[in-house]
C-alpha cells in the first residue's frame, strides 16, 4: 500500500494505476476506519484491480456546533486496517491543500439535500458533494462505494453523477451492524455505556416498523408511528426524524412499497446517530460485524 498526501501525487498515483490496472476502484472516507468501511474496500477490490480509499474529514460539511474539531482521527490505525482491506493506494490530504481558500464554487444538491438529514444539518450535503466531486477529479475512478447507512448521501451522490454526467458507477452496499443490531460508526466511539446500551433502540424501532410492514401495514405514517413508539419509551433518546421515504426522489412515502426506505436520526445523550432500513428487506439484509 502506497501512502500519499499530495493531490498532484494522488492524481499521478491513480493515473498510473489506472494505466497499469484497466479499472479503478475507490472509497472516500472521514476515517477512523471500522468494518463498515472495511467492507467497502473489499467490495471495491471485487470490482476492480485497483483500490484507492481516501481519509478527510471534510470540514465544509460539517455545521456550526457540530463535532469537526473532536470527530475521532486515528491515522496509524486507519493504515494498518486499510492495508489489510487490500487499499493499494491511501489517500490523506490535508485541509490547506483541499481548501486553499474558501470555497466559493460550490455544488448545489436540490431539493433533496434540504430534506430529512438536509433540513436538520443545513448545507451539510452541500459540502459532501463538493467534496466528492473533488476528490472525485483527482482520483478518477471508474468505480466508487458509498455505504447504505448514509442512504440520503448515496442517493446525491448517484444524482450528483448522473447530472453532471461524471461517468464513475456508484456501488452502494449494506450497513455493517454490531451484534445487537446497532450500525457501526466512527461516531459511536463517544458514547459512554449508558448512551451505548440507549442506541440499540435506533435499530430496534426499525426493526418494529419493518414488523408493521410485513405484517401487511402500508400507510407510511403508521410505519413511522411503529418506529417512534420504541424510541419514545427511552427519555435518554432525542428523536430529530423518523421517515418513510421514496428512495428514488426522497419524498416522504405515502404507501409504503418493498424499495421505500425507513429512515431516522436521533440523538442520544450528547450523541447524533443515524440509522435506515429497506422495507422489503429487513435488517438481515444487512450484515453483521464478526465477532
Ligand atoms: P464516513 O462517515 O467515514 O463514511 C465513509 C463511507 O462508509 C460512506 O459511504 C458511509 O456510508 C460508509 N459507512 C459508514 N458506516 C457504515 C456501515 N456501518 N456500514 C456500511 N457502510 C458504512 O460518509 C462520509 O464519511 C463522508 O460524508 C464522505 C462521503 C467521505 C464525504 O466526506
Amino acid at each position: 500500500m502506497r501512502e500519499i498526501e499530495r493531490l498532484d501525487e494522488m492524481r499521478a498515483a491513480c493515473a498510473e494505476a489506472r494505466a497499469a490496472g484497466g479499472r479503478l476502484a475507490f472509497v472516500p472516507t472521514m476515517g477512523f476506519l471500522h468494518e463498515g468501511h472495511l467492507r467497502l474496500a473489499r467490495l471495491a477490490r471485487e470490482r476492480a484491480p485497483r483500490v484507492a480509499l481516501s481519509i478527510f474529514v471534510n470540514p465544509l460539511q460539517f455545521g456550526p456546533g457540530e463535532d469537526y474539531e473532536r470527530y475521532p482521527r486515528d491515522a496509524a490505525r486507519d493504515r494498518g486496517l486499510a492495508a489489510s482491506a487490500g487499499v493499494d493506494l491511501l489517500w490523506m490530504p490535508s485541509v490547506a491543500e483541499m481548501y486553499p481558500g474558501p470555497p466559493r464554487v460550490t455544488v448545489a444538491p436540490g431539493a433533496a439535500g434540504d430534506v430529512f438529514e438536509g433540513a436538520v444539518r443545513p448545507g451539510h450535503f452541500g459540502g459532501v458533494l463538493t467534496v466528492v466531486l473533488k476528490l472525485f477529479e483527482v482520483v478518477r475512478p471508474d468505480v466508487a462505494v458509498f455505504g447504505r447507512k448514509d442512504v440520503q448521501q448515496a442517493a446525491l451522490v448517484r444524482r450528483m453523477v448522473t447530472d453532471l454526467g461524471l461517468g464513475v458507477a456508484i456501488v452502494v452496499a449494506p450497513t455493517v451492524r454490531e451484534a445487537d443490531g446497532l450500525a457501526l460508526s466512527s461516531r459511536n466511539v463517544y458514547l459512554d455505556a449508558a448512551a451505548r446500551g440507549r442506541a440499540v433502540l435506533l435499530s430496534r424501532a426499525l426493526g418494529a416498523g419493518v414488523e408493521r410492514f410485513r405484517r401487511g401495514e402500508r400507510r407510511g405514517d403508521a410505519l413511522v408511528a411503529a418506529a417512534r413508539a420504541v424510541l419514545a419509551a427511552e427519555p435518554g433518546i432525542a428523536v430529530d426524524y423518523v421517515a418513510c421515504i421514496e428512495p428514488g426522489d426522497f419524498t416522504a412515502a405515502a404507501t409504503a412499497t418493498d424499495a421505500c426506505v425507513l429512515a431516522l436520526a436521533a440523538r442520544v445523550g450528547a450523541t447524533r446517530l443515524i440509522d435506515n432500513v429497506v422495507l422489503g428487506e429487513g435488517l438481515e439484509g444487512d450484515v453483521r460485524a464478526s465477532g
